[in-house]
């Protein structure tokens, strides 16, 4: 394993003007339309993302009550690097991704609440309560980082949704159209991209829906202008784009489950003892460098998540990949 050692004349990360300080007074300097062609790989936003109607929200205040144990990964790299199938099976996705137009945009809440309903984006995003926390992701592809995400506890989501007693899923949609989405044009895949978690890890303290990321809106190869973050499964577990939620009785088929069930299962919690038909979970490679880090269980994240799986049969549930 590689150690990272700082040299005398690099700052640690702990000491950098965060980027949400660094926009902030940029804001007030500039008012931002200096910056209306910036690029979305670069550290400041860009023009869709200074459109964005929820944009003053941002940056928001960041909990203290996540930490990480590494270094922040550079937005250079996590923009420029994406799983977003959508729009391509390659990690440069960014400049496809524009295509996708994310307002007006609707989030649908049906199945067993009390009252399906629908509701904007940006009504959404103002009623719910925002905060910027520090999450790893851990990919099973074998990679990892860790980045500053904006949005809401998807617990106050529920509270808003109002599931009935008898709802035990939540199964989540991403888009569907395939004339901005040329991934959507391969037939071969079981569009709509769809993932699901159990009421319980819904309502988990960790479970957050992303509004944003580096202290801006979303980039759209994020997943905007919504998506999940459960850091202690794996990534694909993080739907992004979604445009429903629907709460059910039976467990929800998600897309790589439904594509390939020999190597995904619907519970995909991290843990190195347990290799993915093609990737050893023992290690990550921290995006951006050539470290390689030993990977932890639930991804460093079990004191919040183990007790749901207590009791569980590990190898009959298939709780890990
Ligand atoms: N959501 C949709 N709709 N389509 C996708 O292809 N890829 C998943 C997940 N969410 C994916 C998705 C995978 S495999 C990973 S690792 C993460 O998004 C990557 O998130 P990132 O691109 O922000 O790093």
């Amino acid at each position: 394993m590689l150690i990272k050692r700082a040299r005398g004349w690099e700052i640690p990360g702990s000491e950098a003007t965060p980027e949400s300080v660094f926009l902030s007074r940029r804001q007030l300097v500039g008012g931002g339309a200096a910056v209306a062609g910036a690029t979305a790989l670069g550290p400041f936003p860009a023009a869709a993302q200074l459109a964005d109607p929820t944009f003053d929200l941002y940056p928001a205040k960041r909990s203290d009550a996540y930490k990480l144990d590494r270094e922040i990964t550079a937005e250079r790299f996590a923009a420029d690097y994406n799983n977003f199938y959508e729009f391509g099976s390659s990690k440069t996705v960014a400049a496809a991704a524009r295509a996708l137009k994310v307002r007006p945009w609707t989030v649908k809440v049906d199945g067993l609440v009390e009252k399906p309903f629908e509701i904007g984006i940006d009504e959404l995003i103002r009623k719910m309560p925002i905060e910027e926390r520090l999450y790893r992701l851990r990919c099973v592809e074998a990679w990892a980082m860790a980045v500053p995400w904006t949005g809401f506890a998807m617990k106050a989501f529920l509270e808003l949704a109002k599931p009935l007693g008898s709802a035990r899923y939540l199964r989540m949609e991403t888009f569907l159209d395939k004339s901005v989405a040329p991934g959507q044009r391969q037939i071969w895949y079981p569009w709509p991209y769809v993932e699901g978690l159990t009421i319980e890890e819904a309502a988990n303290e960790l479970a957050f829906l992303v509004t944003g990321v580096y202290g801006k809106p979303l980039a759209n190869q994020f997943g905007a202008p919504l998506r999940l973050a459960v850091p202690w499964k794996y990534g694909f577990k993080s739907a992004k784009s979604l445009v429903k939620f629907t709460f059910a009785e039976e467990r929800p088929k998600s897309f790589w489950e439904a594509l390939t069930p020999a190597e995904y299962g619907f519970w995909a919690n991290v843990n190195p003892a347990v290799p993915h038909p093609r990737w050893s979970q023992a290690t990550e490679r921290i995006l951006g460098t050539s470290e390689m880090r030993p990977t932890v269980i639930y991804n460093g994240y079990g004191e919040y998540v183990a007790g749901m799986y207590k009791g569980m049969d590990a190898a009959k549930e298939r709780l890990f990949v």
